[in-house]
């Protein structure tokens, strides 16, 4: 996905442009560009605020072989650009900056322009020349069309044409040392430094230079100088807004010594469960400060939706379970790119549960728009403080998994389900709905960070396993209940890091159909970690050995049954079925991983795929 950046101060612009560009790698991009405004004051033999541009198809890398790592580029200010194509093939022409045809001004924007059609015929009917197939060039023409002689005034006139969504960085040559900022449902994020100041479209690429920032909301324009940033709305009204402090670690962003930051990522999910759930547990009791004016909602609730994307979406399949067993309301999961356009039958008496590590994914956001205007209360499950979802719902609870680099996601996955299953205890209790014994399922839950560093440890053959099945065909995985829910998270980790086909089934639907496929040596990767239902997959997995199937196994040591018909086996330790999906999951994160490994794939950039969809 796009990412943007801008700087201005008294060191180099370039340079510090394309270290920010690098940290924005890890969201996927196909070019990659600069716009540099020469100050006069270093060696550049320019005018004064001429702006020069360079762009590249592919990686940074090629950014900085083209500008001799930013050399060729001087000057004090500019902005800088990864595209994820939308409008346009992947070209150097489609890449941004985008410069205005009297090159007075450069943008750079992340989003999608809505009505651009009609404006760039109206443009071209007026007279300007497009350079690119971009939603984007229709953006820079209307600025300078717009401009008068104030930027801020042509921002304002040119935001008032645009629909869609926008986080944009502007250059303009007659004001040498600015850079200006735009925010409409994509996110934007002020630096501030000493003696400098910067944007970006994600914190990640601010830490190494500042953690002060300034999150702008939808509506917000900003002007920077190296002393200065202002902040208007619509009318050009100044706005005064907070300052936050980034707590993260610079570290935490990196590798940290493993080859991967998938495998990183894998590895934190104890860290990050742990970090999620224990402020939340006081005196044996789950407490959610941030959702007790919620209380007073739940006993006229008579149905929870939850609603979300791709594993966020598998992750409210697994919660479901606890929702409905401990509140005793009924529980839907939809993925918000159907529920957006399904007229649903939402109204005051549901709770809808919107889930997302990114907080910006844009079917999110519409489907939780949509809940939210059909009377509903939204509780978002988040882990990006002060992302849209995060902003626009009534209630957040933040995941704290800290920032997840690697494409697919691992701890952001097993953190929104640990919530879950708090939220699941926290309204279950406050509606006293709970017939179990509460004081062990919370002990449960305490002890999940413990179960998952168990359940990492206690698989040493993953990488065995992944030689003799990284040549498969196809890979499918099976379960019942909360060991469906798991398998098709499990699926997904396998087909988006290692490009193998891998389906999720219900077990018992295998006869309706799918056995059809299953031949000799066909892996099939069983789940029987819910005892409730063992017998029963069992039984299915006979079915499949019978037609030459082979069977790797996730279940616990001690099961006997599944231990002496499966081929392979993958353990978890022992944890109540209601509560182990973020226990189970973990074994088939780093299969996933392995096999990718084993078939060399650029398993933190998986291809086609993008870390944070902020279109639709
Ligand atoms: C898969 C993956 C995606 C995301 C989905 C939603 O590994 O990461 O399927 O889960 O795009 O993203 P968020 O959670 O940011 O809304």
């Amino acid at each position: 996905m796009c990412g943007i950046v801008g700087f201005t101060g008294t060191r180099s612009a370039a340079p510090i442009l394309l270290d920010s560009l690098k940290k924005l790698e890890y969201r996927g991009y196909d070019s990659a560009g600069l716009a540099i405004m020469d100050t006069g004051l270093i060696a550049g033999n320019k005018p004064e605020g001429t702006i020069t541009v360079s762009k590249v198809r592919g990686r940074i890398a090629n950014l900085c072989e083209k500008t001799c790592d930013g050399e060729l580029l001087p000057g004090l200010t500019g902005i800088g650009h990864t595209r994820w194509a939308t409008h346009g093939a992947p070209t150097e022409e489609n890449a941004h900056p985008h410069l205005s045809n009297d090159g007075r001004f450069a943008v750079v924007h992340n989003g999608i322009i809505e009505n651009y059609l009609t404006l760039r015929e109206e443009l071209i009917a007026d007279g300007y020349h497009f350079e690119s197939e971009t939603d984007t060039e229709v953006i820079v023409h209307l600025i300078e069309m717009y401009y008068k002689g104030s930027v801020r005034d042509a921002l304002i006139k040119t935001a008032n044409r645009l629909s869609g969504s926008y986080a944009l960085g502007v250059i303009c040559s007659d004001e040498p040392g600015k850079i200006y900022a735009v925010r409409e449902a994509s996110p934007l994020i002020l630096g501030i430094g000493i003696d400098e100041n910067f944007f970006a479209s994600d914190v990640t690429a601010l830490v190494n230079h500042t953690r002060n920032v300034i999150y702008l909301e939808d509506g917000e324009f900003a002007e920077l100088s190296k002393e200065s940033i202002r902040i208007f709305d619509v009318s050009g009204q100044v706005i005064h807004k907070k300052t936050k402090r980034i707590m993260w670690d610079v570290q935490a962003a990196e590798k940290g010594g493993y080859e991967h930051f998938m495998l990183k990522e894998i590895m934190e999910q104890p860290g990050a469960v742990k970090a999620t759930i224990a402020p939340r547990i006081k005196n044996g009791k789950v407490e959610f400060d941030e959702l007790t004016d919620l209380i007073p909602y739940l006993p006229g609730i008579r149905k929870i939706i939850i609603t979300a994307c791709g594993s966020a979406y598998y992750a409210g399949c697994a919660g479901k379970y606890a929702l409905e067993k401990l509140c005793k309301i009924p529980v839907e999961v939809q993925l918000a790119s159907e529920l957006r356009y399904s007229d649903p039958l939402i109204d005051e008496e549901t709770l809808v549960i919107v889930i997302s590590q990114s907080g910006e994914t844009a079917d999110t956001i519409a489907a939780m728009k949509e809940c939210k205007a059909r009377g509903a209360k939204t509780l978002a499950i988040v882990n990006v403080v002060g992302s849209s979802v995060a902003t626009i719902s009534d209630f957040t609870v933040y995941t704290w998994a800290g920032p997840e680099i690697a494409v697919a996601t691992t701890k952001g996955y097993t953190t929104q389900i640990a919530v879950l299953y708090m939220i699941a205890l926290y309204i279950g209790d406050s509606l006293g709905r709970i017939d179990g014994d509460y004081g062990k399922m919370v002990e449960t839950i305490q002890a999940l960070p413990r179960r998952i560093q168990q359940a990492i440890d206690m698989n040493p053959g993953i990488p065995a396993f992944a030689k003799k099945y990284h040549e498969s065909k196809a890979l499918f995985f099976i379960g019942r209940n909360t060991d469906y829910a798991v398998a098709l998270e499990g699926a997904l980790k396998m087909k988006e890091i290692s490009y193998l086909h891998a389906e999720a089934y219900a077990a018992g639907e295998l006869k309706h159909g799918t056995i059809a496929l299953i031949e000799e040596h066909q892996p099939v990767i069983a789940l029987c970690c819910n005892p409730s239902i063992m017998e029963k997959t069992l039984s299915n997995i006979v079915e499949v050995k019978s037609r030459g199937a082979e069977v790797l196994a996730l279940t616990f040591r001690s099961n006997q049954k599944i231990l002496s018909v499966a081929d392979d086996l993958l353990f978890i330790p022992k944890v109540d079925a209601l509560f182990s999906a973020v226990i189970e999951i973990v074994p088939l994160q780093l299969l996933a991983y392995h096999v990718a490994k084993e078939n060399g794939c650029d398993i933190d950039k998986p291809k086609n795929l993008a870390k944070s969809v902020t279109v639709e």
